[in-house]
């Protein structure tokens, strides 16, 4: 698939599961290796980002079985139980990958080297590269971006305050602290998704004991607001994981905007994660005037789940910045897309680092949209669209950024005439199975 086309037409109508969370596939894959134990997750997801962590994990010497696309099965090699890999690690577009498996690679034995293609060459790896160094980590980038050479080595603990809210950050660092000799310390400025911390509390908070038998008087990992501690010293093994991963509220975004926009729909999409620091998207469009209705209620995976029925309405503009930023990071492509239809002006600040994500989400959402006859502005840390503006079918470029893609593909939905999306294919990075989905909800594609 690397054209997608899209017409504009009947009202979306029925139910759908989007696939799991990208964010805690990854986590489940590298978490999992290093447990004693066997993982058995269910609800994977088999997109191109989540396979390449696979790719690495299996590099590392860690066996894993894929008895089916959406089931993964990890034999842990425990937490010193990686192997040298034989040749350099290919992170491929994932940058997810890349940053957490710095943090992991950084306190082994071994070195090794992380790679990937031009696009995920392009991103910013200092982030990441310079606190490991102040863990005492030995990590060459080139010109502040990968490859990353590591040479593995015994890390140091310490207090991190970071300049940017990145969960990949945070998450790296922790990982590299189960390395360390002492504490390690995550400061966050805003709060970054928590995948990580409720995984690892989940392997590690069942039983503590310091290594020479007497008890600690914490847990192992503490959480004090934006604040995250690791104690390595407590840490003497992961339990396996036994898990269903929810879905993805990154890709339930897509239906449910498309189904806000085009009149009459009405969608049920099932068992999303509605984890408060991923659902920034939730709470603005409620400020535009969406009703998102949560049903069924629960938890799965150490997570908060629901199922998300929404209905068309009239939208209005907005303001977005601060925190709800970072808890919607992701979600900026279909936002702009949410804003072209809505009454007034919605203005988006504070969301710099939409420059440095697959592509610089900020020019290419802008470029891209105009095309379809979309007034958006950029800004230096965010755009502002009037509308709400008639849309025009065009031929449009993903830019191989596959959230760029799918906002697209939502635009095309209210777009007078045809959309034909470039590139189409990328979008299977992060959700297989989208134009199917599409369709099935009413949603005329065509690849
Ligand atoms: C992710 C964190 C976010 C997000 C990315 C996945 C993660 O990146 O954009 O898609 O799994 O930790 P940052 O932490 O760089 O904001």
């Amino acid at each position: 698939m690397s054209r997608l086309v899209v017409r504009s037409g009947a009202p979306l109508r029925g139910q759908a599961r989007v696939p799991g969370d990208k964010s805690i596939s990854h986590r489940a894959l590298m978490l999992g290796a290093l447990a004693d134990g066997v993982s058995h997750v269910t609800g994977f997801l088999p997109g191109g980002d989540c396979m390449a962590t696979l790719g690495c994990m299996r590099a590392l010497g860690v066996c894993i079985e894929q008895p089916d696309e959406t089931t993964v099965v990890i034999y842990g090699n425990g937490l010193r139980g990686l192997q040298r890999p034989d040749a350099p690690l290919d992170c491929v577009r994932s940058g997810t990958t890349m940053r957490l498996l710095a943090g992991i690679l950084a306190g082994q034995d071994f070195d090794s080297v992380l790679s990937g293609d031009p696009q995920l060459l392009r991103r910013p790896m200092r982030r990441v590269v310079e606190p490991l160094r102040a863990m005492g980590a030995d990590i060459s980038d080139t010109d502040g971006h990968g490859p990353l050479v590591i040479h593995g080595r015994k890390l140091h603990g310490g207090e991190h305050t970071l300049t940017v809210a990145s969960a990949q950050v945070k998450s790296a660092l922790l990982l590299a602290g189960l390395f360390a000799d002492a504490p390690t310390t995550v400061r966050q400025p805003g709060p970054s998704r928590d995948h990580t911390e409720r995984m690892l509390k989940a392997q590690v908070n069942g039983k503590w004991q310091m290594a020479n038998g007497e008890s600690a008087t914490q847990p192992p990992l503490v959480i004090d607001g934006l604040t995250v501690t690791l104690n390595p010293a407590i840490v003497d093994r992961l339990e396996p994981l036994k898990m269903v991963v929810p879905g993805d509220i990154s890709s339930a975004a897509f239906p449910l905007v498309a189904a806000l926009l085009v009149p009459d729909s009405e969608i049920a999409l099932l068992g999303v994660n509605t984890n408060w620091t991923r659902t920034g998207l939730l709470d603005v469009l409620a400020a535009m005037g969406a009703q998102v209705v949560l049903t069924n209620e629960g938890e799965q995976g150490g997570e908060p789940v629901a199922d998300l029925v929404v209905r068309s309405a009239s939208l209005s503009g907005t303001e977005v910045g601060g925190d709800t930023v970072v808890r919607m990071i992701d979600e900026f492509p279909v936002l702009a897309v949410a804003a072209t239809q809505a009454r007034g002006t919605t203005v988006v600040r504070d969301a710099r680092e939409l420059r440095v994500k697959e592509t610089d989400r900020i020019a290419t959402v802008v470029a891209e949209l105009r095309k379809l006859g979309a007034q958006i502005e950029p800004q230096d840390d965010g755009f502002i669209v009037t509308g709400p503006t008639r849309l025009r079918g065009a031929t449009v470029d993903s830019h191989g950024d596959h959230r760029l893609g799918m906002a697209l593909a939502v635009a095309g939905l209210v777009a007078e005439g045809e959309t034909a999306i470039e590139n189409a294919e990328r979008i299977a990075d992060s959700f297989p199975g989208f134009v199917g989905i599409m369709q099935g909800l009413g949603g005329d594609f065509t690849v």
